[in-house]
């Protein structure tokens, strides 16, 4: 009887023991398809940014896969170590897509992705993070506005240096209705985006 009982015992331990580990084997498979679904995830949204400001067709390259790593910049605003990704074309420099930071926000911080082609041209902005006043400072944004397209094409030439400014302190860039903080602080970053890309062009696409 005492040896029936103790079969019995050891038959579910070990089946409980057996449950666990295929529960732990399936949990830990389903973790490991999540993280690749929303790593997959992120270099797709990633690279729908970048080829928003670069054009696909303009390199042969995965913008993705070109990267280097920026040490923290006064000029592109940032605290911490950035990456920045290389549009090439049969090996040449095509852009850089940098991260750069506005610090004079209405509410903070702005975080912006700019696009510069080798020639010191603008191919676009976009800001990605914000917490700027709805209905303000967030016009900003592709969805509520078509303002942040009025740097594509600019250079540190055209509008000349000092005219990197709002209309409204005697500048070249439209403000917001209501709002001049934000794109006072974006202009100024935008400027001192293409003055860290003039000064390091060549280091940036090594
Ligand atoms: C509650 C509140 C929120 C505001 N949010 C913003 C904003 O997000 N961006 C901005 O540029 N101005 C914002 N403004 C307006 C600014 O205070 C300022 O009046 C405007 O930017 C014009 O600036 P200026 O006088 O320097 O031209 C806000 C004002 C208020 C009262």
């Amino acid at each position: 009887m005492a040896s029936v009982k103790l079969k019995q015992v050891l038959i579910s331990g070990f089946l409980l023991w057996l449950f666990s580990v295929i529960g732990t084997l399936l949990v830990a498979v389903t973790e490991q398809s999540t993280i690749e679904q929303i790593r997959a995830n992120e270099k797709k949204v990633l690279l729908q940014n970048l080829h928003a400001l670069i054009p696909p067709q303009k390199m042969d390259n995965d913008m993705t896969q070109d990267t280097i790593t920026l040490a923290p910049s006064d000029l592109l605003g940032t605290k911490d170590s950035s990456t920045a990704w290389r549009a090439r074309k049969n090996g040449e420099p095509v852009a850089v897509v940098l991260n750069a930071v506005a610090p004079e926000g209405y509410n903070g911080d702005i975080h912006l992705l700019v696009g510069i082609y080798y020639d010191g041209t603008l191919a676009g902005v976009r800001v990605v993070k914000h917490q700027e006043t709805p209905g303000l400072g967030d016009g900003i944004e592709t969805r509520k506005s078509g303002w942040i397209f009025g740097f594509d094409g600019q250079s540190l030439d055209a509008p000349p240096a000092e005219r990197w400014k709002v209309k409204r302190d005697g500048g070249d860039f439209d403000q917001m209705t209501g709002a001049t903080i934000t794109p006072r602080a974006i202009v100024k970053a935008v400027k001192n985006t293409l003055l860290y890309f003039q000064q390091h062009r060549q280091r940036l696409f090594q």
